[in-house]
Order: structure tokens, then C-alpha cells, then sequence
């Protein structure tokens, strides 16, 4: 890509990966026929298909036209699923792993091979198996997969040691299929488990907390299957609102919720940005170069860790210094190895990065190391002098729709040199 053009333009955001996945995975828990409208056209949507697929149900996608990239996912579920899915795909990809709640709930066992997952940290697994454990499940590590059976899951107390939003997904959809009340403390607040949470509600479920911290669960003796819609991708807009600052454009997103990022804004805004909420979205201008924001990313509300890259790519191009400190996933800076082949002054001491901001970048060839990272460094190479080619952008196709045509929707010169896939 070429740098130095504003983006300016609208573009339209889609449903949220995050949340998509973790939908089709709870379509699992009710045979029959789930509809899930606005999901994202992108690699991990196949993968998960694929892997329900493998487990005996008849999945379909149709796009959407003019939904920037979004589309229809029909799954049928059949009677009695298969309960295993193999390293293959969870190798591919790690929510794979969010099959395990709901088919050890509903199947009363599941072998789900253990992940590996993007570059960003160890990303354990004691928080899914232990709560697993606590609802009565019995869980051994063997040849690789994780095997859990229980006839009946139980209702019980669950305290997670931190609010991981895997963890509280795979157990609220283990706890709406036990028997008696499941309580989860120090829950994920994220807009993604209120998703699935008002969807299991739609699918007959009983839950109350959901955005809280606290979760409470009812178990029902069965769930039927719905027709829901994901809610908008609250990263993918992020991405477009710190890339119209960067680039010192006007972007209109459209369906991004303020309310889903308004650390994130409030961040756009002491850069100097303009930050109108719209009735079906935000307008994000910028004139002049941003001022270096500190930025702390936490779980939600706090600033997102998956938009953390951009949060580095933004203060390389700000005035002043930035602090810019990673509070949830180690090893999220690797990708800054490239941002500094960029011409980007950053320092890295453990989970801070020291970002001096300078004018403009200077073009080089990069590598993605991962969805957010690629998008970090897609953003970096708009606001370089010459071309950047960005390498191994099939990581960002995994989390960002028809990127590449969003792109130069809105004003980027852009273009792909590799296959899609
Ligand atoms: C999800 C998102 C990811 C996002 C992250 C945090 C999906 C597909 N991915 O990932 O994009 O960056 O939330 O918002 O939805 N941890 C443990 N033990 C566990 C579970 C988690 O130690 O049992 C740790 C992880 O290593 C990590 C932290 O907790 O350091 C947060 O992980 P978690 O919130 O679970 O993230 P994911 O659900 O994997």
C-alpha cells in the first residue's frame, strides 16, 4: 500500500468475530435449525463451521449484500451430535475450544484437542477446565485432547481468578443445561458475553448478570434453536475510528456502538480527534497530528487489548510520548519488531511500550503476526512514505471482513498481492 491518503468515506461494520464464534457454538445446545445473521465473511467462520460440520451439523453461509462483508449462517443441529473435534482445527484455530462447554452440557462428554492459537502469550486453559470441574464434569488431558464427561452437570458457585471471556463464555453455555443454579463470580463484562447471553435467554435459557460481574444461571432441561443477530464488531470499528486518526481523515462508522468503546474514544478524543456519536454510529474526524495518548488495556470496560497494536501504531505517529501498558495477554508486543522496521520508536520494558511519536513513518516490508497485529501495521503503512507490503495478511483476514475493499472504500491506495484464504 501506498501511504499519505486520509481515509474519509462510510463504511459499515458487520458482527463481531468474538462474538459470531461463540454463537455458532451455542447453537450446539438446542437441535434443530439456528439462524445467525450479520456474520463476518472471514477464515475463522469457516473454520468454526467446519468444525460443527464435524460434529454432525449441516452448516450454510450466504452474504449479505451491502453489509460490509456480513452474512446469513444456517445451522442445522442434529439430535445427537458427535462430541469430538480434532487438532486440526483447533490448531487453526483456538474458540474452537468453545464447543467443549456446550457439548459436555448437552452430549454429557467431549474430546476437544487442546489449542495452540494466535502468537499473543500462553493462553492457559485452567479457568474453562476447573469451572468445567466445579459443575461436576470429570476432565482429563489425553494423547493431546481434552476428554470431559458428566452425565448431568450440577449448579454450583464458580470464582475465576480473572474475568477471562473464554472461560465465562464455556461455562455459561455449560450452566443453562445443568440442573439447579450456577453462580459466576468475577465474570467477563464484555458486550460479547452479553450476546450470547441474550441469545441462550432468546433459546429459552435463565441467566441474570450478564454484563456484571456476577452471572447467575438457572439450568433448563432443554433450549430450542432461534434466529439471532450478532452485535456489531466493536474492534473492527475501533480499527476504522484510530485509523481515521492516524491518517488524519473522516470516517463515519456505521453500527459501531459508542457504548462498547468509550475508553477507546475518550482516548480518540484527548488525541485532539472529533468524536461524534451517531443514531446508528460514530463519526471520527481528526485535523492536525494527534496528540500521544497513555493507554492501559484491561478487560472490559478498560481499553481493549486487541486494539492495542493500533493503539502502538497511533502514538508512532503522535507528538510527544506514550505509555502504552498491556495488562492481558504476555507477549503482545512482538509485533512492535515491525512497527520500529517502520521507523517507529518504540521501547519495549515487559508489558510497556515507550512509543516516541514521529512524523511519518518510512515504507518497508512487514509481517503480520496476527489479526490485530496485521491490522496495526495495515494502519502504520497508510501513514508511511512509499510502499509498505504487509506479509502474511491472511491473519487479518481472519477477524476483518472484505478488509482490503473497505480500505479503498474508504480512500486507501491498496491493493492485494496474496490469495484471500
Ligand atoms: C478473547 C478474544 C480475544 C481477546 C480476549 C480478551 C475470542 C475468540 N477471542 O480471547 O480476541 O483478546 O478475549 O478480550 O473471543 N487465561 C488463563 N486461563 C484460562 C483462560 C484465560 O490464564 O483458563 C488468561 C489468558 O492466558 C489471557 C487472559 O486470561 O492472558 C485473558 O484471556 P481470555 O479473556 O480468556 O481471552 P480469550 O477468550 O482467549
Amino acid at each position: 500500500m501506498a501511504g499519505g491518503t486520509a481515509l474519509t468515506g462510510r463504511v459499515r461494520v458487520t458482527g463481531a468475530k468474538n462474538s459470531t464464534l461463540k454463537l455458532m457454538a451455542a447453537a450446539l445446545l438446542a437441535t434443530g435449525r439456528t439462524v445467525i445473521d450479520e456474520v463476518p465473511d472471514i477464515l475463522d467462520v469457516s473454520i468454526m463451521s467446519e468444525v460443527l460440520r464435524r460434529l454432525g451439523c449441516q452448516v450454510s453461509y450466504e452474504r449479505t449484500p451491502g453489509s460490509g462483508g456480513g452474512g446469513r449462517v444456517t445451522i442445522d443441529v442434529p439430535e445427537n451430535p458427535k462430541t469430538e473435534t480434532d487438532y486440526d482445527l483447533v490448531r487453526r484455530m483456538r474458540a474452537s475450544i468453545s464447543v467443549l462447554g456446550p457439548l459436555v452440557a448437552r452430549c454429557g462428554s467431549a474430546r476437544v484437542a487442546l489449542p495452540g492459537g494466535d502468537a499473543i502469550g500462553s493462553r492457559g486453559l485452567d479457568m474453562h477446565i476447573s469451572g468445567l470441574e466445579r459443575l461436576g464434569a470429570t476432565i482429563v488431558s489425553e494423547h493431546g485432547f481434552l476428554v470431559a464427561t458428566a452425565p448431568r452437570l450440577t449448579g454450583t458457585s464458580i470464582w475465576l481468578d480473572f474475568p477471562s471471556v473464554g472461560a465465562t463464555e464455556n461455562l455459561v453455555m455449560a450452566a443453562v443445561l445443568a440442573s439447579g443454579t450456577t453462580v459466576i463470580d468475577n465474570a467477563a463484562r464484555e458486550p460479547e458475553i452479553v450476546d450470547i447471553c441474550t441469545m441462550l435467554t432468546a433459546m429459552g435459557a435463565t441467566i441474570e448478570g450478564a454484563g456484571t460481574s456476577t452471572i447467575t444461571v438457572e439450568g433448563v432441561d432443554s433450549l430450542s434453536p432461534v434466529t439471532y443477530t450478532a452485535v456489531p464488531d466493536r474492534i473492527v470499528a475501533g480499527t476504522w475510528a484510530i485509523g481515521a486518526v492516524m491518517t488524519r481523515g473522516d470516517v463515519v462508522v456505521e453500527r459501531a456502538v459508542a457504548d462498547h468503546l468509550s475508553v477507546a474514544l475518550d482516548k480518540l478524543t484527548d488525541a485532539g480527534a472529533l468524536v461524534e456519536v451517531l443514531p446508528d454510529g460514530i463519526r471520527v474526524a481528526m485535523d492536525g497530528r494527534p496528540r500521544g495518548v497513555d493507554v492501559v488495556t484491561l478487560p472490559f470496560p478498560g481499553f481493549p487489548t486487541d486494539l492495542q497494536p493500533m493503539a502502538v501504531a497511533l502514538a508512532a505517529v503522535s507528538t510527544g510520548t506514550a505509555l502504552i501498558t498491556e495488562n492481558v495477554f504476555e507477549g503482545r508486543f512482538m509485533f512492535a519488531n515491525e512497527l520500529v522496521r517502520l521507523g517507529a520508536d518504540v521501547r519495549i520494558d515487559g508489558h510497556h511500550a515507550v512509543v516516541r511519536g514521529r512524523e511519518r513513518l518510512s515504507s518497508a516490508p512487514v509481517v503480520a503476526t496476527d489479526i490485530r497485529a496485521g491490522a496495526g501495521l495495515v494502519l502504520a503503512g497508510l501513514v508511511s512514505d512509499g510502499i509498505t507490503e504487509v506479509q502474511e495478511v491472511h491473519h487479518v483476514d481472519r477477524g476483518y471482513p472484505d478488509f482490503v475493499e473497505q480500505l479503498r472504500g474508504l480512500g486507501a491506495d491498496v491493493k492485494r498481492t496474496q490469495r484471500p484464504g
